[in-house]
């Protein structure tokens, strides 16, 4: 089977405050936005791509993924939400639309990956990939957590300590067999902040791999001052 990634980048950016959609900012001379999907396409385990993006981002997000797009890859755009999982779900309507019109279902993994972690380099891809080929239902790649957490209430209270032993920070490309994701989508009434917690709210395992610092989010201006950086040093 071949493995499909949604790419959600339709988010405002607001928090970076380029005065552009995040992805579509330009880290050293290529947006966010290509450096994702390049990199999903150049681990060698992803075949197809869905980039979702702001719906006046359509013709652009085209011609800077032309390029990317061959044979064996088939990379398709699509308009994105008012919210992450919105986007995501446009993202897996197309994929849905283009398994029901081949007949079968040719994707036997479909990834899920922020347009903003676009530094993310194949290892912890493939990390992923293989633990679904292995069975797994739900992946998701995570780090361990350096600072020590608190749970607070309403009033910011600390209210609990969790045993930071036993806490992961969660990165993507979160991986999925597609009947497993379908079905976590369409019982999320809610927005979650990643996936794989929708896969959770129906009571599905979900497996972690080890993630990548590579992998971070870039959000802030600080972010893509140290994307900026990380692209100097793997270019040296
Ligand atoms: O805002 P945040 O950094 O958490 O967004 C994570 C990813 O989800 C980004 O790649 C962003 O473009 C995307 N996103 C989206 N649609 C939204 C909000 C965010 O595709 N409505």
């Amino acid at each position: 089977g071949r493995v499909a990634a949604v790419v959600p980048a339709a988010g405002s950016g607001v928090r970076l405050g380029a005065g552009v959609p995040k992805a579509f900012v330009e880290v050293s001379g290529r947006t966010m936005l290509e450096r994702a999907v390049a990199g999903l396409l150049a681990s060698g385990a992803v075949d197809d791509v869905v980039a979702v993006v702001p719906g006046d981002r359509v013709a652009e997000a085209e011609e800077l993924l032309a390029p990317l797009r061959s044979g064996d890859h088939l990379v398709v755009v699509t308009t994105g939400g008012a919210q992450r999982t919105d986007s995501v779900r446009n993202g897996l309507a197309v994929l849905t639309a283009s398994l029901a019109r081949s007949g079968t279902s040719v994707h036997d993994v479909v990834l899920v990956h922020d347009a903003a972690r676009c530094l993310t380099p194949a290892a912890p891809i493939l990390r992923v990939v293989e633990a679904v080929r292995s069975g797994e239902g739900a992946v998701v790649p995570v780090l361990p957590v350096i600072d020590t957490v608190k749970q607070v209430d309403a009033g910011g209270y600390v209210v609990g300590t969790p045993d930071r032993a036993a806490l992961r920070a969660v990165q993507t490309p979160q991986g999925f067999a597609p009947d497993v994701l379908l079905a976590a989508y369409d019982a999320a009434g809610d927005v979650a902040t990643d996936d794989a917690g929708l896969v959770e709210r129906l009571g599905r395992r979900v497996a972690t791999v080890a993630g990548d610092v590579l992998s971070f989010k870039i959000t802030t201006a600080s972010d893509h001052a140290r994307a900026l950086e990380e692209v100097r040093a793997l270019e040296e």
